[in-house]
């Protein structure tokens, strides 16, 4: 049998940092109140997409507390969320008792083919370092049916920063970092994974934001 750089990835410690801090996420970050304007209007973009094909199911892929698929419910999904951590999805369930949340990975997405009509990766790559990135959206692509769209949001850069300090001034002693990657890496990861790039929206840090924000949204063929 052949081994891939993905088969070395170790997610232990991000779930245990975000089992760690998800209660506090769940309180500070309840709705969609931290997105831009022009970051909700990328997630509009993605449900007329998706809904306009009149398939409504989505999957919201590291949804975290659920607040996105609670957004997108409200606009005519039919969501179901997955994280790597249980606590979140523990919290994910607590505060939307209506929608289903299961536990599992990005890496290895616990549904059958062409599930869904759209998949929302919203900030949840960031943590996958460069040798999983493949594998994260070649499962993102196989879930999706055929002509599904994938919307990806996350830090547009280059090397890592360290989040542990933002989550320490809550009183949480974790190590957490997260990967920057430009536009244009993200884009030749999803053609690779054999989906078409749509469109997408590179924006200045504004607020205490540290990075440039991206967003990017594709189709499946
Ligand atoms: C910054 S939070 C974003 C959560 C949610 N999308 C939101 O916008 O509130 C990152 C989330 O991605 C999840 N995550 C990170 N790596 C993951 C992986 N390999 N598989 C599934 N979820 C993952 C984390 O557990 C966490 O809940």
């Amino acid at each position: 049998m052949t081994s891939s750089p993905a088969d070395a990835l170790d997610f232990r410690g991000v779930r245990r940092a975000y089992d760690t801090v998800a209660e506090d996420y769940a309180t500070y970050l309840p709705d969609t109140r931290a997105e831009a304007p022009l970051d909700l209007a990328m997630i509009d973009a993605f449900v007329e997409a998706v809904t306009s094909g009149g398939d409504l199911r989505v999957l919201d892929a590291g949804c975290g507390p659920g607040r996105m698929s609670r957004y997108l419910t409200e606009r005519g999904c039919l969501v179901r969320g997955v994280d790597l951590s249980p606590g979140m999805v523990a919290r994910a369930r607590r505060d939307h008792r209506d929608l289903m949340f299961t536990a599992g990975s990005l890496t290895a997405l616990p549904y059958p083919d062409d599930q869904f009509a759209g998949v929302l990766l919203w900030y949840s790559t960031i943590h996958t370092p460069p040798a999983g990135q493949a594998r994260v959206f070649a499962e993102a692509a196989r879930v999706l049916r055929p002509s599904g769209h994938l919307l990806v949001g996350f830090q547009a850069g280059e090397g890592t920063r360290d989040v542990s300090p933002a989550y320490r001034r809550f009183g949480h002693e974790i190590q957490l970092e997260r990967y920057r990657y430009t536009a244009d890496q993200v884009a030749s990861e999803i053609e690779a994974a054999g989906l078409r790039e749509e469109c997408r929206l590179v924006r200045r840090a504004r607020g205490t934001e540290r990075d440039d924000q991206a967003f990017l949204l594709a189709k499946a063929p």
